[in-house]
């Protein structure tokens, strides 16, 4: 980026001082990136410091920190040894049945060595793949945190996951080792973990992957199946070390694989986002620190599942390594009662409470005297993140569970990119908030909105996200995959990188997220691909074609409803929709449930055959925006149409 182009901000002059001190600082990040950098990287423990702070050779293929040597848990756990962080609380555990478990620094230091020394005795070391499947108990990031000490990478498998989408991802990361639990209370029912997880491992032997250990944690006590040889319990296997047990944390390099992440896409695979040991610790270090300005005092609580990215980043990484405290969660949120949140809020004295639009939104619907009634006296900042929040949301989460004295931090970021981008930065800056509004990227971090030819929208005008500069948190690339990483990201506006996003900029140069612009929904703030469910759809030995498009839902943002073409000789039926739902259910997991199958004679498509999701909505919902001449059969429309109109 020019130096010309930064220097160009004319809605600067309207800034109040705070907010143009700020702009200031961000001009100058931005202006030398690597010198920014380097700054930040200094904060942390290098074994060895970098010889350069970003190689940019092979775009999009950066590599930050080349030639530097560290590893995560150096900084988030050994770097407490012999300070008072060491003695406080890393993690206040709730279960959903009321259990509760405090971990210490120490704590989590003892049983991150011992654990880190049996996976080795396993034979896990740099570079191997240990798939996680957990519910939020604390052993979820102990576990991560023993993997990357050995210099391993983790592949963390969201809980509500079904066995095929584990057993995929088991496959596709080729884990020999797999941690996973016996099973976990939801919703006061036990979820049985352990059963979904042996046939995973036994669809990915199929597949000529065999994981050859079963780490099972005992959370609830009930009945397993069992493998002699495979399966070992967590806590006996522990019983074989001691707390005196010590593993040198393994030397990374600033560019080798910290962790992958399985996300959802617009082809129907999900990719295994690889992040990395030096850049993704110095990005998630900077930012959690400029997103909650954290203190030593502070109780941090991101109401979020360790199994997305939003886990990952702030309530392990984040945390631990800002030596802070963080509530770790188990249950649904509003069980047994609608103030569960809240109750815990005050029973932790939690400082800083993050969550997504989605939560806020189900919370909301119970009725404000669930959250009126707590006081909540030590919140300081909120944080929403996952999708818009919408303004009438915005204004009831200020002023119902801030009390109207909570800086609302809305964070846009992706899987993609390990932390937050545009957002509020209490920590370093004081800007004017705008009910929905992400307000401005983070230091080190530009962003643009460009139109279909790539050139920037005037303010007001909606366009396409991207960030036009590399950052630490970007991804190394798709495991296994980098052709798809350049397409998927950086073909589009090159050398830019592709949110995928759509957004607009005001008069001000706020930046305004309006939601994905592509074949990805976002389900209760899940991320979830069309094609991925409709490959699932073609699974079913009736279907012959599929669609799924996300319609608008008042508390999940969207929900997925499917159409399908019956082959010759399957008729449409009650039984056959429920299969089929079930279908989808047990190929990704409850998360993807299509509200309903519409049974179509065909599925519309435009004259070069493709599918114009977006549109289809729009033509169910009414409001036909877009140009439907293009679709070729106006009769498959209408059939669709129909469908949807009796659904309702
Ligand atoms: C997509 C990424 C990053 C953690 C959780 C989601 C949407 C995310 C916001 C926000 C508007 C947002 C985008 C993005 N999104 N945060 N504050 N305002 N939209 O991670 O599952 O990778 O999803 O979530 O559409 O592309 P993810």
């Amino acid at each position: 980026m020019s130096t010309n182009e930064i220097e160009n901000l004319p809605y600067m002059e309207k800034y109040n001082p705070y907010q143009k001190a700020y702009l200031d600082f961000w001009k100058e990040s931005v202006a030398d990136i690597r010198k920014f950098w380097d700054q930040e990287a200094r904060k942390l423990l290098w074994y060895r410091t970098w010889d350069k702070v970003l190689d940019d050779s092979n775009p999009p293929f950066y590599r930050w920190f080349v030639g530097g040597e560290t590893n995560m848990t150096l900084n988030a756990l050994d770097r407490w040894k012999g300070t008072y962080v060491f003695n406080k609380v890393a993690y206040y555990w709730e279960g959903e049945d009321g259990s509760r478990r405090s971990v210490s620094y120490r704590e989590l230091y003892e049983e991150v060595n011992r654990f880190s020394k049996a996976l080795q005795d396993f034979g896990v070391g740099p570079n191997s793949t240990v798939t996680i499947y957990l519910p939020m108990i604390p052993e979820l990031p102990i576990a991560m945190l023993s993997v990357v000490r050995l210099g391993a990478i983790h592949s963390v498998v969201f809980s509500g996951f079904s066995a095929q989408a584990l057993a995929d991802r088991i496959v596709d990361a080729k884990s020999k080792v797999l941690i996973t639990a016996d099973a976990y209370p939801r919703r006061g029912k036990p979820v049985e973990t352990k059963k979904t997880a042996d046939d995973a491992v036994a669809i990915a032997a199929k597949s000529g992957v065999n994981v050859e250990h079963v780490v099972v944690v005992r959370r609830l006590g009930t009945d397993v199946p069992w493998k002699e040889g495979r399966d070992v319990w967590y806590h006996e296997l522990m019983s074989k070390y001691s707390d005196t047990t010590y593993v040198r944390p393994e030397p990374r390099k600033g560019d080798d694989v910290l962790y992958i992440l399985y996300t959802s896409g617009t082809t129907g695979k999900p990719k295994g986002i690889m992040h990395s040991a030096g850049g993704n610790m110095v990005y998630v270090h900077s930012v959690f620190k400029w997103n909650w300005d954290i203190r030593p005092e502070d109780v941090h609580w991101t109401m979020a599942d360790i199994g997305w990215v939003t886990g990952h980043t702030y309530i392990v990484y984040g945390p631990l390594l800002h030596g802070a405290t963080e509530v770790l969660y188990e249950g649904a949120i509003d069980y047994p009662k609608p103030d569960r949140p809240w109750e815990m809020v005050e029973r932790y004295g939690v400082t800083i409470f993050y969550t997504s639009p989605t939560a806020e939104r189900a919370l909301r619907a119970y009725g404000d005297e669930w959250v009126d009634k707590h006081e909540m006296p030590t919140l300081r900042i909120l944080g929403t993140v996952g999708e818009p929040i919408n303004p009438d949301v915005w204004h009831w989460y200020n002023e119902h569970v801030g009390k109207g004295r909570c800086p609302i931090v809305d964070t846009w970021w992706m899987t993609e990119t390990s932390a937050a981008m545009i957002s509020p930065a209490p920590g370093i800056a004081t800007v004017t908030l705008k009910p929905g509004s992400a307000t401005f990227p983070l230091p080190g971090i530009v962003a643009d909105v460009l139109d279909e030819d790539g050139k920037p929208t005037p303010p007001g005008v909606k366009g396409y996200l991207v960030i036009k500069q590399p950052w630490p948190g970007m991804p190394l690339g798709i495991w296994g995959d980098p052709e798809r990483f350049v397409k998927v990201y950086f073909s589009r506006f090159p050398p830019y990188f592709q949110a995928g996003d759509y957004a607009v900029r005001d008069e001000e140069g706020y930046f305004w997220l309006l939601g994905r612009a592509d074949e990805v929904l976002k389900v209760a703030g899940h991320r979830l691909g069309t094609i991925e469910m409709e490959d699932a759809l073609l699974k079913h030995p009736a279907v012959a074609e599929s669609l799924v498009i996300g319609m608008p839902d008042p508390t999940k943002g969207e929900v997925p409803v499917a159409a399908v073409v019956l082959k010759p000789g399957y008729k449409p039926s009650e039984e056959l929709k429920l299969e089929l739902i079930k279908v989808v259910r047990d190929n990704i997991g409850a998360i993807a449930t299509p509200e309903t199958v519409l049974f179509v004679p065909k599925v519309p498509k435009t004259r070069s055959g493709k599918i114009m999701r977006r549109l289809l909505r729009d033509i169910l919902l009414n409001r036909q925006l877009g140009d439907a001449t293009t679709l070729e059969d106006p009769s498959a429309v209408e059939a669709l149409k129909a469908a949807w109109d009796e659904f309702k």
